[in-house]
């Protein structure tokens, strides 16, 4: 669980730097955008990288199912006063509901760009590449669309939130003395992502 976490929080990282892209101005976004797209999609280290990363998303998926069935099956399900706030943050014990909102959101994230990519017929830029670029643009001047997104980034960055920490003390590396530490750079990494993640539809919606 731990480990595939993490390399999910590596994919993000470099999948946010990419898709930063999108707000350069107009036309130098869309060249850029489908030369760096077409470099990822034609490169065979890449592709390697990728199914390394579709087989993290599944195994993370069912682990997560299998210790929650685990954890219910330890503790029962009914509490008689339910006073678990006062050990652990709302957050944290929602990991599951908040995970299952990010597995659907990649379900329709794969269906409306990952998909037609890989196998539609897009349109080609000047340069002869898919218009991946027009592709994401227009699915963002729907004010609905960019809400679900903003919902499932927010989901995403409360995950994160108690996620990194979490993988740092189930990988058996805690130590009190940088327990701080680790939970200010899961705090800060948990912001950045989601802020970064969540300005793309919102600058995308407003001025594209
Ligand atoms: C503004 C936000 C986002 C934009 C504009 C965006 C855009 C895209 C696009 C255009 C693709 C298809 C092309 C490709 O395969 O690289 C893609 C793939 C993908 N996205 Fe996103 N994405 C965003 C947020 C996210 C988030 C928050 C996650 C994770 C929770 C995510 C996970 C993925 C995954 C796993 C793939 C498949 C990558 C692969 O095939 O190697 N994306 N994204």
């Amino acid at each position: 669980m731990a480990l595939t976490g993490l390399f999910l929080c590596f994919f993000l990282i470099i999948h946010l730097l990419g898709n930063l892209q999108l707000m350069l101005p107009q036309e130098k976004a869309q060249l850029q955008y489908n030369i760096y797209s077409d470099f990822l999609s034609g490169n065979i280290l890449i592709k390697i990288v990728s199914y390394v990363l579709y087989a993290s998303i599944l195994l993370h998926s069912i682990d997560a199912i299998y210790l929650s069935i685990k954890a219910k099956k330890a503790t029962g399900t009914s509490y008689v006063k339910d006073k678990r706030d006062r050990a652990s943050k709302w957050y944290a014990r929602q990991m599951m509901f908040l995970g299952t909102i990010v597995l659907a959101f990649l379900v329709i994230h794969f269906k409306d760009f990952w998909f037609p990519y890989k196998f539609g017929a897009l349109e080609a830029d000047i340069n002869g590449h898919k218009d991946l670029y027009t592709l994401v643009i227009n699915s963002f001047q729907e004010l609905w669309y960019v809400i679900l997104y903003a919902i499932a980034i927010l989901a995403l960055g409360f995950h994160l939130l108690h996620g990194f920490f979490s993988a740092y003390r189930s990988l058996g590396l805690y130590h009190p003395t940088y327990d701080k530490i680790i939970k200010s750079i899961g705090v800060v990494f948990a912001a950045v992502m989601t802020f970064g993640y969540l300005i793309i539809p919102f600058y995308i919606y407003l001025n594209v």
